[in-house]
């Protein structure tokens, strides 16, 4: 474990707030399976209690189909076998989970009628088809769960109120042009553990989106995609194949707040590129090739976290990190990561660490062989 507090991994239900010591927080993280009380708490949150609450019984439309749970509009179908969405679901239907079942098909009439239905959990099925008209009756949904799946591609005809998807662990190789073209208000998208290489994001992919939140982890990206929402706050691209960063690859994402690029093969970063991410508050690039401190951190004005661990930094130097005049800097670093390199530590000078908040930000620790 880092010595510092980590910031955990947290998924799209973000609250900013500028100036303050960089701190988020979220429902989710990627090591929890998806819980449905964290939905229920949210759809509370979201909707001011107003949408779920008791529910006078005379007004109840329809019975619970067989074998599932119906309370004040949500239908819990999980981990039940089922093969196919099942029939006769409440039409008044808020959230309905089907998650953990053998799901393979969505048809064309399995959500007709669900006018109202503001989560769909499909987690855990063996999903590879989805018929293009399937959602279209879904007018109201925030929030579609289909990781977990067998999906090729990304469902066409996506509800235009859609806020959130996540779709990571299918199959996924392409995401043609225009996919999300309809999806204006769209927050968050992950679309880790997918056998996507670059060439399978084709050019204009992402276009019509203004996403804070996207998550490419676990893919087979060799470089940093191109075009992605310019108004991005948080880009996730661990674990890929990553090779360097390249000038422009980062010049539309002003907004960028959290870059992750941790367990890649980044050996280079191009000077100047991290000159167009000026809001950046924490970088991740442990587990690559770097052999040295990517140069520019000094005129980050709000960078507080680095993970450098875990790489190939042999020297470090008492201007990488901290600029030299007064004031420069907004906020002091609260985590900076350097163990697992071949640094001789006892030669880094302490004046290295002038701007950073207390001594326990700092992680060295021994080069492991
Ligand atoms: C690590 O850096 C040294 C030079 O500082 C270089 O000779 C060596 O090949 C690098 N190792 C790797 C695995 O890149």
């Amino acid at each position: 474990m880092l010595p510092f507090t980590v910031i955990t991994l947290l998924l799209c239900s973000v609250h900013w707030s500028t100036g303050l010591p960089f701190e988020q927080r979220g429902f989710w993280d990627f090591g929890k399976e998806f819980d449905v009380q964290d939905l229920l708490m949210m759809m509370r949150d979201e909707e001011d209690g107003s949408a779920i609450g008791p529910v006078d019984p005379e007004e109840l439309p329809g019975g619970c189909p067989f074998g599932c749970q119906c309370s004040m509009r949500v239908v819990q179908c999980s981990d039940q076998n089922l093969y196919a969405v099942p029939q006769d679901i409440p039409t008044d239907t808020r959230l309905l989970d089907l998650q953990g079942n053998k799901i393979t098909e969505i048809r064309e009439n399995d959500f007709k009628g669900l006018y109202s239905l503001y989560a769909l959990v499909l987690v855990n099925n063996r999903i590879s088809r989805v018929h293009p008209r399937a959602f279209l009756p879904l007018g109201r949904l925030q929030k579609l769960y289909f990781s977990h799946n067998q999906l090729p591609s990304v469902p066409k005809n996506l509800p235009a109120s859609l806020v959130e998807l996540r779709i990571h662990d299918n199959l996924i190789k392409r995401v043609v042009a225009g996919t999300f073209s309809a999806l204006g208000t769209m927050n968050c998208i992950e679309l880790g553990r997918n056998p996507l290489q670059n060439s399978g994001l084709e050019p204009g992919a992402f276009a019509g989106l203004k996403l804070n939140f996207l998550r490419i982890s676990e893919a087979k990206l060799t470089g940093i995609p191109k075009d992605l929402p310019e108004n991005l706050r948080e880009l996730h691209l661990d674990q890929n194949q990553i090779q360097a960063i390249e000038l422009v690859d980062l010049s539309q994402y002003r907004d960028l707040y959290r870059l992750g690029l941790s367990h890649n093969h980044i050996r280079h970063i191009e000077h100047g590129s991290l000159a167009y991410v000026p809001n950046l508050r924490e970088i991740h690039l442990d587990n690559n090739r770097l052999s040295k401190v990517p140069a520019g951190l000094p005129h980050m004005k709000y960078l507080q976290v680095v993970y450098l661990h875990s790489n190939n930094i042999s020297e470090v130097g008492i201007n990488d990190f901290c600029p030299t005049g007064f004031g420069m800097k907004k906020t002091f670093y609260n985590g900076i990561s350097l163990f697992d390199n071949p640094i001789n530590y006892w030669e880094v000078q302490p004046a290295t660490f002038r701007c950073v908040s207390d001594r326990n930000a700092i992680h060295f620790g021994n080069h492991k062989k």
